[in-house]
């Protein structure tokens, strides 16, 4: 459950001062992507609060890759890769989501799901909710349904829960 994959977790994530810069404190998963039974746990914490309810998950690049393959793969669904721009072949939807300099933009393949598929956002890190709720729109623009978003860590005091959608679920294992 939620309080063991947090035990397991927790401990090993690495924490940063003055990265990428001065007075960023940085978060750290990649200790956690590296042991077996921790990634087992928090792939696996991720979907478990979403349970029957999607069909898909979608990882924003690159770290949320991780996540939701190996969410999707325990818990048997496919996985839709949300790619910075330029990256993916056939016609695409845009979204542009503001950082903290200028701006980026998110992509996906129009029709690369049935209309209608139950999509659960997946990511490492919740901090402004630029990047997920970009992911958002353009998952609903390509007229599939967002049932939720499920984070790792939540940085709560960058607000990115409240610049999300009312209404939108939003899970994150760890909160600072
Ligand atoms: C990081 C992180 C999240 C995002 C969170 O990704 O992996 O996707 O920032 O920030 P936000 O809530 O303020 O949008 P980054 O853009 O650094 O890309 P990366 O995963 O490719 O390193």
């Amino acid at each position: 459950d939620a309080s063991e994959a947090r035990a397991i977790v927790e401990p090993r994530i690495a924490t940063i001062p003055d990265f990428p810069e001065p007075g960023i404190l940085f978060r750290d998963l990649t200790p956690v992507f590296a042991d077996g039974p921790a990634f087992h746990a928090l792939s696996e914490s991720l979907t478990l609060p979403f349970a029957g309810r999607f069909d898909v998950l979608a990882g924003v690049e690159a770290r949320g890759f991780l996540l939701a393959a190996a969410g999707s793969v325990l818990a048997g669904t496919g996985v839709l890769p949300v790619r910075k721009a330029g990256k993916l072949p056939r016609k695409v939807l845009t979204e542009e989501y503001a950082l903290e300099y200028g701006t980026a933009a998110l992509e996906v393949h129009e029709g690369e799901l049935p209309p209608g598929t139950r999509v659960l956002i997946v990511d490492d890190v919740l901090a402004t909710g630029g990047t997920v709720g970009a992911a958002a729109r353009l998952v609903e623009r390509a007229g599939w349904e967002v049932v939720g978003v499920s984070v790792a860590i939540e940085l709560e005091g960058l607000g990115g829960r409240a610049a999300l959608p009312d209404g939108l679920e939003v899970y994150s294992l760890l909160q600072y």
